[in-house]
Order: C-alpha cells, then sequence, then structure tokens
C-alpha cells in the first residue's frame, strides 16, 4: 500500500483537483491519501472532510502552524502503507509522477526523488534570483553533507520511500527538508531521481519565505559531521580572536604580548562554548570546568604542532615561509581535532 502525505496550510482551493489527479493516477494501487493541515484558517480541513465521502483521504488537523517537516512526521505516525509518497498540496508536483515514482521503487530503488535538475526535469518561470537560491542551496547541501553529493534535487518536497528506510531513526521534526533528514539518517542502498516540472502555484500564495534560508542553512549545518562544524567554530574562531586582538591594540593601545595573550584566550574560550553547544552537542563527560582545562590542554599542544611543523618545513626543508605556516595550521587544525576528541569530548 502506498500512503500519500500532503501538508496543507490554506490549500482548501486545490484539494479539488489534487485528490481527483491523485485518484486518476494511482488508480489499481492500494493507496491512501493523508493531509495533515494545520487548523489553515481557510478551513482546508473541512473541505478534506466532505471530500472524504469520494476518495480514501484520511485528515490530521494540528492546533497551529508548526512546519512542514513535522507535518511529514505526524502523518507518518498514522500511515499504514509499506510505501510512503510525500508532495505538496498545491499542485506543483505534479500527480501524474506518482506512478513512475513507484515503478522504480518496484524496480529495487529505495528512495525516489522527483526531479528537476536530471534531464527532462525543470523550473517553469522562476526568476534569476529564485534560481540562485534554488540552486545555492544545493551547492551549500553538497558541500557540507556527502551522503547527498551525488544527488542532483536533494531539496525536492516531492519523493517517494519505503518505509524500512527510516525505521529506527530519529528524524528532526524541526525545518521543511524532511528528504534531507532522510537521506542523511535513513537506511537504505538506492536512490533514483526521476524528472519532473515544477509548475507554477495556480491558487494560494507560498508559504515558505526569506526565513527559510536561514533555517534552511542552520539545518544543513546540524546535519553536517562533527569535523565540519569543528572547521567553521575554527574559522569563526580566528575572526574572533583578529577582532579581538584590534579593539585591544588599536582602540585601548594595549601591548602586543599582553592583547595577544587575550585575544588568543577569549576565542579559545568561544571556540570551546560552540564546539561544547554546537559541533559535540555537550556529549562531555566530565564538569563544564574540567572540560575547559581539557580543552586547552588539547589546544596548546595543537598550537606547538602547527608551530612546529611550521618551523621544520621552513628550516628543514626550506619550504616558503607562508606556504610552511599553512601547511602548519592545517597540521595543528587536524591534530587539534583528534586530540579534543580523545580527550574533552570521548
Ligand atoms: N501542515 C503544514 N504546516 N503545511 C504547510 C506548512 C506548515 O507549516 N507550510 C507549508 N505547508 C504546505 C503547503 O500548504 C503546501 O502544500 C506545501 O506545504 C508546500 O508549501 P509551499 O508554500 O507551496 O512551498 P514552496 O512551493 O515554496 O516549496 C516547495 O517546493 C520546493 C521545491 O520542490 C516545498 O515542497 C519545498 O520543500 C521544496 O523544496
Ligand atoms: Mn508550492
Amino acid at each position: 500500500m502506498i500512503s500519500v502525505i500532503i501538508p496543507t496550510y490554506n490549500e482548501k482551493d486545490n484539494l479539488n483537483e489534487l485528490f481527483s489527479r491523485i485518484e486518476r493516477s494511482l488508480n489499481g494501487l492500494s493507496h491512501e491519501i493523508i493531509i495533515v493541515d494545520d487548523k489553515s484558517p481557510d478551513e482546508t480541513a473541512d473541505k478534506v472532510k466532505e471530500l472524504s465521502s469520494s476518495y480514501p483521504v484520511k485528515v490530521i488537523v494540528r492546533p497551529k502552524k508548526l512546519g512542514l517537516s513535522s507535518a511529514v512526521m505526524d502523518g507518518l505516525s498514522i500511515a499504514r502503507g509499506n510505501v510512503i509518497a510525500v508532495m505538496d498540496a498545491d499542485l506543483q508536483h505534479p500527480p501524474e509522477v506518482l506512478p513512475t515514482l513507484y515503478e522504480k521503487i518496484e524496480e529495487g530503488c529505495d528512495i525516489v526523488i522527483a526531479s528537476r535538475y536530471i534531464k527532462g526535469g525543470s523550473v517553469e518561470n522562476w526568476s534569476l534570483i529564485r534560481k540562485l537560491i534554488s540552486k545555492g542551496s544545493i551547492v551549500l547541501a553538497w558541500i557540507l553533507l556527502p551522503q547527498v553529493r551525488w544527488i542532483k534535487d536533494p531539496v525536492s518536497g516531492y519523493f517517494m520511500f519505503r518505509r524500512q528506510v527510516i525505521r529506527d531513526c530519529r528524524l528532526n521534526p524541526r525545518g521543511f527538508k524532511i528528504l534531507m533528514e532522510i537521506l542523511v539518517k535513513g537506511n537504505y542502498s538506492r536512490v533514483c531521481e526521476t524528472p519532473y516540472t515544477f509548475g507554477l502555484r495556480r491558487r494560494g500564495i507560498s508559504k515558505l519565505g526569506a526565513s527559510t534560508i536561514i533555517s534552511y542553512v542552520l539545518h544543513i549545518l546540524d546535519l553536517s559531521s562533527p569535523i565540519v562544524r569543528f572547521a567553521l567554530v575554527g574559522a569563526f574562531g580566528t575572526l574572533v580572536n583578529l577582532g579581538v586582538l584590534w579593539i585591544l591594540r588599536y582602540a585601548l593601545g594595549i601591548f602586543h604580548e599582553i592583547a595577544s595573550a587575550l585575544a588568543i584566550e577569549i576565542s579559545v574560550l568561544s571556540n570551546f562554548s560552540l564546539n561544547d553547544l554546537w559541533t559535540f552537542r555537550r556529549k562531555r563527560k566530565v564538569s563544564v570546568i574540567e572540560s575547559i582545562i581539557r580543552y586547552h590542554l588539547a589546544n596548546a599542544s595543537g598550537i606547538l604542532v602547527q608551530y612546529a611543523t611550521s618551523v621544520a618545513l621552513f628550516k628543514v626543508i626550506g619550504l616558503e615561509s607562508l606556504t610552511s605556516q599553512f601547511i602548519g595550521i592545517i597540521f595543528g587544525f587536524l591534530f587539534n581535532y583528534a586530540l579534543s576528541r580523545k580527550i574533552v569530548w570521548w
């Protein structure tokens, strides 16, 4: 059985056409439609109930607008199918693609993505800026998440998967890219993509605005591996270090020897805080104070490794000094990461 999960918020006027096109597409295949509505002011849910005498549709009504991913997860909790489809209600995801998605599942794919970015797929009438945002968000995911690197449209909202893909995995209900969660955390061996045209919204308005860009970036960072987050914290720490140094030196006129030490210490503490709260999600086994001490010890040797590498490359091998320093920084970083994991967040 296929369970088609469709989150809705103010989509009343799309339901008639949506249901009739799904019915025509899935004709002959056992299926159910699950609408997860967030108490839409336009009374989408009432309309669904009205139509439930003609279509195999159930509706979950949630108390307020709680977001796309959590809607899909609530839909999953009542879905009876061993195959799950997720799509939008506004007909930008043409229901006629459903049979193709299912065919690929039958051919042995675990997850099938309706894709705008493989041969044959497209978007209708997008402005250059909208295209750039969409492509940019995909490239960001490719850079930070190795699991999606060979997938052309990992941010698609239209896809089908075998239910066992998400068995025992803890999906995050925050955000709106549930597919990304599944691709990073799910158990599967084959992902397939099939092309479609992302049409224009014909009725109602899009609910995903500018704030979703920030929430998307935070979501991707959350899904990334600790070494990526550790590197970002390190890069940010470099800015903190230089910023503090600049203020102490040039705004307050403090001696370099003191300013430099303070700047380093503040950046070490800020790195510690970010790594603790975010990179390693407070998975430490000792108190904060002891962790801070351990972090300093781990860091101290990282700096020494960096310095020693740099000096050795410069003096012994005779490499150019900036190159030596750069290689030293990379060595120091890797050493630091390994050691922090061993003695602070083991
Ligand atoms: N229950 C619920 N709660 N539904 C919601 C919410 C919410 O907070 N926000 C949006 N929806 C519903 C809408 O009613 C619609 O059916 C669907 O989720 C998608 O919302 P749109 O507002 O139409 O999003 P979009 O067209 O900008 O973006 C879609 O397409 C992109 C490209 O494939 C989404 O599917 C994106 O996830 C996708 O990347
Ligand atoms: Mn839409």
